[in-house]
């Protein structure tokens, strides 16, 4: 059997991954292509997403082509791990296979650091992509096969950035498992607004199970509802002219919700119109769906406000309307004083 092995962080396995996997399969004429991810990278040091997050990852995208599968070797492997221990490994555990080892342009311009270079082109065949005519050049025997650029990288994606390059069943994967989240947050607010947001997460996480509603949904909504916030008038005004020109009447500080409702729709794929609705309305209290009650709650009571909220907190416990009811009216106040 012919098996080109992809071996990669996959921290997210990305659109641009399985772009290089159809391509080689169609280029090299392989049976199989397994994407195999690293437990430690030698060459890097930033810290990884725990491997078996990593590989349910791929497992997700697995249906995309019959000849994908994922292989746990170097997971599974204890301590640091070098490509010439894996090659080792798969022509001893797999004779009977011709494995061609995939590389992407950066790893050839560094293949001559690897650990036993001069042993590992002996064992298997190393094939490089050669992305719009470049490749780097490299004293070594590596095949090249030609594959348009794919412009996006995990650290993009890990960010919150370019998540159309994600299939869904990876975004869904990252949402329900809270990998990255917070740092999609993190790059877009203060950190003053990120660390009320992340109180406030927990706050309606908390809410919802008292309240026999979906904790995780409500967890989303309290980590998003304020993404807009540390955006100028002009961005806002940019989606508001598009979106709801007509709430335009409403001061500058209020526009955040509708922008940010739209934010995590088409940047940030939370499509549900539930998590929608309740940051569309989390400044005013304009709704009554039990979510839109619990991150105004959550958001007017955060801990990390300066002021004694446990009796609010309290009554939200026993019954979030009565306590949105409640602190409607003390917000009303409060306004209408200051
Ligand atoms: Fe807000
Ligand atoms: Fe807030």
């Amino acid at each position: 059997m012919k098996v080109a092995i992809l071996g990669g962080s996959f921290d997210p396995v990305h659109c641009g991954h399985i772009a290089m996997a159809k391509t080689a399969l169609q280029a090299l004429d392989c049976d199989q292509v397994w994407f195999m991810p690293t437990q430690d990278t030698p060459l890097k040091d930033h810290s990884l997403t725990p491997a078996h997050h990593r590989v349910a990852m791929i497992e997700r995208i697995l249906n995309q082509d019959r000849r994908f599968r994922v292989c746990r070797l170097e997971v599974e492997r204890e301590g640091k791990s070098y490509t010439i221990d894996t090659v080792r490994q798969l022509t001893r555990q797999y004779p009977e296979n011709t494995f061609y080892w995939l590389i992407g342009n950066d790893q050839i311009a560094q293949f001559a650091d690897w650990k036993d270079a001069d042993q590992l082109v002996k064992l298997c065949h190393f094939v490089g992509f050669d992305r719009d005519g470049k490749m780097a050049d490299s004293p070594y025997d590596i095949q090249r096969i030609h594959m348009p650029m794919v412009p996006v990288s995990s650290s993009e994606i890990r960010i919150g950035n370019k998540l159309n390059y994600l299939p869904q069943a990876v975004r869904e994967y990252i949402y329900e498992h809270r990998l990255y989240i917070k740092e999609f947050v993190h790059t877009r607010v203060n950190e003053h607004r990120y660390l009320h947001s992340v109180s406030v997460a927990d706050l309606c996480q908390h809410l919802a199970i008292a309240n026999g509603q979906d904790p995780q949904k409500a967890y989303l909504i309290g980590l998003f509802h304020d993404i807009a916030k540390s955006m100028s008038k002009e961005a806002m005004e940019q989606w508001m002219d598009i979106l709801c020109p007509e709430n335009k009447k409403y001061a500058v500080p209020v526009w955040h919700g509708f922008v940010g409702s739209e934010i995590v729709d088409r940047i940030f794929y939370l499509r549900d119109p539930q998590i929608k609705n309740a940051i569309y309305h989390h400044v005013l209290g304009t709704s009554t769906d039990p979510y839109a009650e619990i991150v105004f709650c959550a958001d007017k009571t955060d801990p990390l406000r300066n002021y004694d909220s446990s009796e609010l907190i309290a009554l939200c416990e026993k019954d979030i309307h009565q306590g949105f009811i409640k602190i409607k009216e003390e917000n009303e106040k409060y306004l209408r004083k200051g």
